[in-house]
């Protein structure tokens, strides 16, 4: 059977080697499959439900998350790469949706709670943002898709999709959506802790390595990272686990035999932070020097990068199209069919 992905990113600043990591890699693997048609959206509406005053800010990271695709090998030829806002399907497909669930279901949704308490909105949730699962329901219905590849916090929105689907299908009585089944990622790899070791490597906690980050800013990041707080002369022994250094050499080092050498030294004394951090530091910069290098070339042109989004846009448009036709069959509102 064809499987059909569809995931995205809102654009809200570059991505970091947490996204690569825990969404990228994924991508790159899923996109040489067999039998596999990717879709990766830029989901600039819903960056927009919370950032309704700053469009600024989501036009500028449209471009830099692109470049960012690009950069770590996402192709236009085997992925289609495409701009929310351009699919005018989908929030007509969301207001449908709207009315197969309540208020009460969007209050429970685990991830939109957490998001109303970091964002700090108590009373004032925009009504976009509160609804934001059920267009994220639409996103991913449009394209009939079998598989959403995500992290484990859109565990709640792939679960919405799914009742979404079956009620849809179940009102009308007709077969049209598909229940997505969720991609997590490898095990260990969802949640990259950040530089400082405090939690998870996000924007807001300014603790990222970015894939548009010099070598020199590289560099810096990686030696001012958490180590072994306890570990202060190089005689000492040292401790590997909570250490970030070495949670990125197994993330990132291909030579395990290496990092298993280098753990073993570390534990026994005699091996310094500063060689460990040099060491990942190699590691990093090799890995990170070529996508830099294409997002460079890329970035060079950006109208060329804006094409490769018009067309994906396109493409996408046209499947989106279908999915509502065969909606509002269901629904028997095509009137003037
Ligand atoms: N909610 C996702 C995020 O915060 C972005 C997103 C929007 C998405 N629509 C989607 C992801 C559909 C997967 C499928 O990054």
């Amino acid at each position: 059977m064809e499987r059909i992905i569809l995931t995205g990113d809102r654009p809200t600043g570059k991505l970091h080697l947490g996204h690569y990591v825990g969404s990228l890699q994924n991508r790159l693997k899923l996109q040489e499959e067999d039998n596999t048609k990717v879709f990766v959206m830029i989901a600039d509406q819903q960056a927009l439900t919370d950032n309704a005053d700053n469009p600024e800010k989501v036009q500028q990271s449209l471009i830099e998350v692109a470049l960012d695709y690009l950069a770590v090998g996402l192709d236009p030829k085997k992925t289609t790469i495409f701009i929310q806002s351009q699919i005018p399907q989908l929030p007509e497909l969301t207001l449908y949706y709207l009315n197969l669930v309540t208020v009460a279901r969007l209050q429970r949704n685990p991830t939109v709670k957490s998001e109303i308490q970091e964002k700090g909105f108590n009373e004032s949730i925009p009504a976009g943002f509160f609804m934001y699962p059920v267009s994220q329901a639409a996103d991913i219905t449009a394209f009939k898709a079998t598989h959403v590849p995500v992290g484990e916090d859109q565990k709640p929105m792939v679960e919405q999709t799914r009742e979404v689907a079956r009620d849809f299908n179940r009102t009308y009585k007709q077969d049209v959506l598909v229940e997505p089944d969720i991609i997590l990622p490898p095990q260990g790899q969802g949640r990259l802790v950040g530089i400082d070791g405090k939690g998870k490597m996000s924007k807001s906690l300014n603790n990222g390595i970015y894939l548009s980050d010099s070598a020199e800013v590289i560099q810096k990041k990686v030696m001012s990272m958490y180590t072994d707080p306890n570990h202060i002369r190089v005689e000492d022994p040292g401790q590997v686990e909570g250490n970030v250094v070495f949670t990125y050499l197994d993330v990132f080092d291909d030579d395990k035999e290496k990092v298993q050498e280098l753990k073993d030294q570390y534990r026994a004394g005699g091996l310094g932070d500063v060689k460990i951090k040099r060491y990942l530091n190699d590691v990093l910069q090799a890995k990170l020097q070529p996508i830099r290098e294409r997002r460079e070339a890329f970035a060079e042109d950006k109208d060329a990068v804006m094409e490769i989004l018009r067309e994906g846009s396109q493409k996408a448009e046209a499947v989106a199209a279908q999915t509502l036709d065969e909606v509002k069959d269901a629904m028997g509102i095509n009137y003037f069919k």
